[in-house]
């Protein structure tokens, strides 16, 4: 069960819910997890720790658009997620969420800019090169995304969702390839985003660092979502 002080009522004019999900479960060879309930408001940042193979990348599928849980809800903005057709789904993916993938996925045989034009098409923004200068990959614009190395790919991949202005950031081991200096001002650029653009982030990580760098954090363990203070 998740609840944060952060959180207000989204009627009351104070900060808005932007998704919730109620009751989920989900099972491939094993039961992942049950019941499990998150609530992602503006401004607001949670992370999720576990064990490898506990579900957590699922549970992020689960909320970014890309699996139907087995069981639960989940509600965005004002409707039924999955009950949405397949047209309004894909809008809802392309306008709103940005998801950064535990293996990163980047177009291979372009550059870096080309990479990043696709997101700045799709937000009608050109690139905001500060954003660039923070992630420290203003020197990589021109290099093919496969001559750079593990740690910039993923920086890369990082701008290229805050570029596209999501107003939900889905991020599945995003410092996973970085020194914890490059960690920590990557947590920065995504927080200053999240609260610049009253937008939320759901963040799964090893990394109890990381994680407590959010307005929450929570183990996946024994199937259920636990509270843990770091
Ligand atoms: N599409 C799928 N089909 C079948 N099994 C799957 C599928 N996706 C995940 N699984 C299984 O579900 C379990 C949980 O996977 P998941 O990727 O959610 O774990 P995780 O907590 O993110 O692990 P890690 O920390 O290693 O990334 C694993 O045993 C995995 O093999
Ligand atoms: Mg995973």
């Amino acid at each position: 069960m998740i609840t944060t002080t952060l959180l207000h009522d989204s009627q009351s004019g104070g900060v808005k819910s932007i998704l919730t999900a109620s009751g989920l479960s989900h099972s491939f060879d094993y039961t992942l997890f049950e019941n499990v309930d998150i609530n992602i408001h503006q401004k607001e940042s949670i992370a999720v720790l576990g064990v490898s193979g506990s579900g957590k990348s699922t549970l992020l599928h689960i909320l970014a658009t890309l699996l139907k849980p087995q069981y639960g809800e989940v509600i965005y903005g004002d409707g039924y997620m999955y009950e949405q057709g397949d047209k309004k789904l894909l809008e809802i993916r392309r306008d709103d969420i940005g998801i950064i993938f535990q293996s990163h996925y980047l177009f291979k045989g372009f550059s870096v800019k080309e990479n990043l034009e696709i997101s700045s098409m799709i937000s009608g923004n050109s690139i905001d090169m500060d954003l660039i200068k923070k992630l420290k990959i203003d020197d990589t614009m021109h290099q093919n995304v496969s001559e750079l190395s593990g740690g910039q790919q993923q920086r890369v991949s990082i701008a290229r969702v805050l570029l596209k202005k999501p107003k939900l950031i889905f991020a599945d081991e995003p410092t996973g390839n970085l020194d914890r200096q490059t960690a920590n001002e990557v947590m920065d650029v995504m927080l200053e985003y999240i609260e610049k653009n009253n937008a939320g982030l759901f963040i799964v990580t090893h990394d109890e660092k990381v994680a407590s760098r959010c307005n929450s954090a929570y183990r996946l363990q024994d199937k259920r979502l636990f509270p843990v203070t770091i």
